[in-house]
């Protein structure tokens, strides 16, 4: 983590929590962090519901004032028009979403999105005015074959194609073999891999981008392993998977800071 950076604690509900259930969700989450006098412009808080949870977690959120973000877990690579089941990041957009998740390895591997997808899918977002939150990571079996950043290096360079300075994006290093398995990524691990995807911004798009881009660690990240992963100069948050869906575990793992000395 860099102070140049502000860190960013996201948390990606996946397909859990129905609309009732996120707010009072996040009601709990954003009483539990006021009570924590908790600096939303120290640490940025954000929550990935399911695209049904959207409308009522913006309307609390608008109507409390409340600081946290919230984003997509998903969006199309088309702007409007006939597909079936697919939502536009305009829609989004509409919903005051700050970001959307493009690239999960759920996405990736379970409905088969290619790099090409996955780029068309980041620049939609972009055109939409959201940040993509871009998801890269190797599996198990990759790393039997290749170093572990050439995968995960090679999936940002083909989704960061059609970008250029200026524009914002956050990039998630997460290693498939970490995700939801217990066990996450060493902190030399997770901070080897993003000082590499922080080269990799700056040889596709420059070395200002690359200074400014938040890279998050995500794959079994909890309370317990949280604060040496914020401690890679490299690694400027996490994105939560299970743990983002007690509000006690998330709202202890956004007050990293409390847990130790940076
Ligand atoms: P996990 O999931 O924290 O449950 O490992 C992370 C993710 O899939 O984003």
């Amino acid at each position: 983590m860099s102070d140049a950076r502000t860190p960013l604690i996201a948390g990606n509900w996946k397909m859990n929590l129905d609309h009732l259930q996120a707010i009072a969700f996040v009601q709990k989450l954003a009483w539990t962090l006021k009570d924590a006098n908790h600096d939303f412009d120290d640490v940025e808080v954000a929550v990935f519901p399911p695209f049904t949870d959207l409308r009522s977690v913006q309307t609390l959120i608008q109507a409390d004032r409340l600081e946290l973000k919230f984003g997509g877990q998903d969006v199309s690579t088309h702007a409007l028009g006939a597909f079936t089941g697919e939502i536009s990041g305009h829609f989004l957009k509409q919903l005051d979403c700050s970001y959307v998740i493009v690239g999960h390895s759920e996405r990736r591997y379970r409905h088969v999105e290619s790099d090409e997808t996955i780029a068309a899918k980041a620049k939609a977002a972009r055109d939409s005015g959201l940040v993509p939150l871009i998801c890269v990571g190797e599996t198990a079996k990759d790393l039997e074959r290749h170093e572990p950043s050439a995968v995960p290096a090679s999936q940002l360079r083909g989704a960061l194609i059609d970008f250029k300075p200026g524009d914002e994006f956050v990039v998630a290093y997460e290693p498939v073999w970490a995700i939801g398995a217990g066990a996450a990524a060493t902190p030399d691990q997770a901070q080897n891999v993003a000082s590499v995807l922080r080269r990799v911004v700056a040889q596709m798009i420059d070395e200002e981008t690359a200074a400014k881009t938040r890279i998050l660690y995500g794959g079994s990240v909890k309370p317990d392993n949280i604060v040496g992963i914020m401690k890679c100069p490299d690694v400027d948050g996490v994105l939560v998977g299970g743990a983002s869906l007690d509000v006690e575990t998330f709202a202890s793992i956004v007050r990293y800071k409390k847990h130790a000395t940076f």
